[in-house]
């Protein structure tokens, strides 16, 4: 078929869905991104829409995004996203619904290391720990714990808003609405400050909750306050991840909503028709050459300016759209299969060493942390390695690792295989609180991630899209901002 007669047989489908009434289902939606935000957003639109509306997923890359996998000695092991939250509702909903496996913790002790010393080290009895912690930092611990714990309560409100089906059209409104001005205040100031006017300590702040920061982020007390909490809260309480890999929710939720996927670059969205609902035009490269076609809803599902520069453009649009520029911060994954360098961690002793997981404070600046990890497929006879034997160590920094700083850290090793993503943005204070709706059916799902970012926060993110979507194309308005849904989502059945 010609070009031509491409776009009118479209159109023609188009037009006909939208002849059969008001209450017609989208015929068509384009999802750009198969990340855990472009495959839980599919599943979520079509949820809501029902299993005839056909949803094409672009994805340039692998699907999976930021929860990725790499080999190693023969293994898989997690070179993105390594964990979450045992609160972490909808990804647990998700691995219940695909039949997939939490993979079998294996504990192993953390400490943060300052560059001379371990300031902090775990031990293996938990009352001990705490007892250290209020020996060293007095109540600033408890403090924190508060602090966290009261951003994650209120945080926690959006899956009852969702389940009401309520959603948001900008990062603002969801933000106030679960936390009010305190929230919108905890975007505008740093970590180091609200911590500090609740009462933590300045040495507690540089110890600890730095290296955490460091450890999740690669960014500093600086961040913004919100962020900040949320990645805390990431530290606290028992974490897991999927058995097989994390990425295998991305791939199954595709696979469960029967979701046709692109393997393409989207390069522009055009606004082709501006009477009655939108018309989109979605333009992709693949290798098959260059395309377009036509939908009535179109949710991007990944970040839309990296190195400083817009990955999709818009067309068409009157006034143009605005899309928020902001810098993501590089992040560097190492994977090292070798002999730790226990001396530089002040243990000549390789036997000795008894750490699974390092934590930095700002010093030694050429890494983060440090974990020994298992592989994604844990087998019932699987133990952690000794601390003399070769294991396999993911290491986290700013840069890529020269060879002087490999060998500082490793006896030696038998490989190095890195990964250099763009992982979080930069939170500095204040943060920016974009919109969720470009246009009228036009959707960013990663708006959220301005806010704080986790693979959670992208699923609640999908799901508000998917809301936003469902309840603007029926123009139910009165689920779409509402005020007061605390008490609004108490007095509904
Ligand atoms: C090293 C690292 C460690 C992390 N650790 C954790 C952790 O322990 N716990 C946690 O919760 N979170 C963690 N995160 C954050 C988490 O990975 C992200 O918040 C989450 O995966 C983001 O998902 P997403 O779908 O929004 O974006 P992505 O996963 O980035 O997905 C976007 C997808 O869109 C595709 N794409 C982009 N542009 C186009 C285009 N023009 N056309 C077609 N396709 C396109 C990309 O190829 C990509 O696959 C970590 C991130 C990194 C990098
Ligand atoms: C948020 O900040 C504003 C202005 O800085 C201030 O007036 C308000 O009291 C703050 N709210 C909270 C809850 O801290
Ligand atoms: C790893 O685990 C996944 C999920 O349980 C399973 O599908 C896969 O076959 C396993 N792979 C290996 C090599 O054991
Ligand atoms: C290990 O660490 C020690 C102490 O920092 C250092 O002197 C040594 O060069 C490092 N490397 C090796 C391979 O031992």
């Amino acid at each position: 078929m010609a070009p031509g007669a491409r776009i009118v047989a479209a159109l023609a489908a188009l037009l006909a869905a939208a002849a059969t009434g008001g209450d017609a289902r989208p015929s068509k939606i384009a999802v750009v991104g198969a990340g855990i935000g472009g495959s839980a957003v599919a599943h979520f639109l079509q949820q809501h829409f029902g299993p005839r509306v056909q949803i094409d997923v672009y994805e340039k890359g692998t699907v999976g995004g930021r929860l990725a996998t790499i080999s190693v000695n023969k293994q898989h092991y997690e070179s993105g996203a390594a964990s979450f939250h045992s609160l972490s509702l909808h990804m647990q909903g998700f691995v219940k619904q695909l039949g997939l496996r939490h993979r079998r913790e294996v504990a192993g002790r953390s400490a943060i290391f300052s560059g001379e010393h371990f300031v902090l080290e775990e031990t293996d009895w938990y009352l001990l720990n705490l007892f250290r912690l209020w020996w060293q930092y007095g109540i600033s611990f408890l403090r924190l714990q508060m602090w966290v714990e009261e951003v994650m309560e209120k945080f926690m409100r959006i899956y009852k808003y969702q389940a009401h089906g309520y959603a948001f059209s900008g990062v603002e409104e969801l933000l106030y609405s679960l936390g009010e001005s305190t929230f919108i205040n905890m975007t505008q100031r740093s970590v180091a400050e609200s911590l500090l006017q609740v009462g933590v300590t300045q040495r507690f702040i540089d110890d600890v909750v730095s290296a955490v920061l460091r450890a999740s982020y690669g960014q500093s007390a600086a961040m913004s306050a919100f962020a900040g909490a949320m990645s805390l809260a990431g530290a606290q309480g028992s974490l897991w991840s999927v058995e097989g890999g994390n990425k295998l929710v991305c791939s199954g939720l595709l696979k469960l909503t029967k979701a046709n996927v692109i393997h393409a670059t989207v390069t522009s969205v055009g606004l082709f028709q501006t009477e009655g609902k939108p018309l989109y035009q979605v333009h992709y490269e693949s290798e098959a050459g260059s395309g377009s076609d036509f939908y009535d809803i179109v949710v991007i599902a990944s970040p839309l300016h990296l190195d400083g520069h817009s990955t999709i453009t818009f067309e068409g649009f009157d006034p143009p759209l605005v899309v928020v520029q902001g810098a993501y911060q590089p992040a560097v994954v190492s994977l090292v299969h070798g002999y730790l360098n226990s001396s530089y961690f002040g243990f000549p002793d390789p036997k000795l060493f008894p750490f699974a997981s390092i934590l930095t404070t700002d010093f030694p600046s050429f890494f983060c942390a440090l974990d020994n990890i298992c592989p994604v497929n844990i087998s019932a006879n699987f133990r952690q390695k000794q601390p003399q034997e070769a294991a396999v160590w993911r290491v986290q920094s700013p840069k890529p690792l020269f060879r002087s700083q490999l060998k500082t850290l490793f006896r030696s090793y038998y490989s190095v295989q890195t990964v250099e993503w763009q992982s979080h943005p930069l939170y500095g204070s204040p943060a920016t609180l974009p919109p969720f709706a470009l246009h009228d059916l036009l959707f960013h799902v990663n708006a959220l991630e301005w806010v704080a970012s986790s693979v959670e926060v992208t699923a609640v993110a999908a799901k508000n899209v998917a809301l936003l979507a469902y309840n603007r194309w029926y123009q139910d308005l009165d689920k779409i901002d509402q005020k007061d849904l605390m008490h609004k989502v108490k007095t509904e059945l």
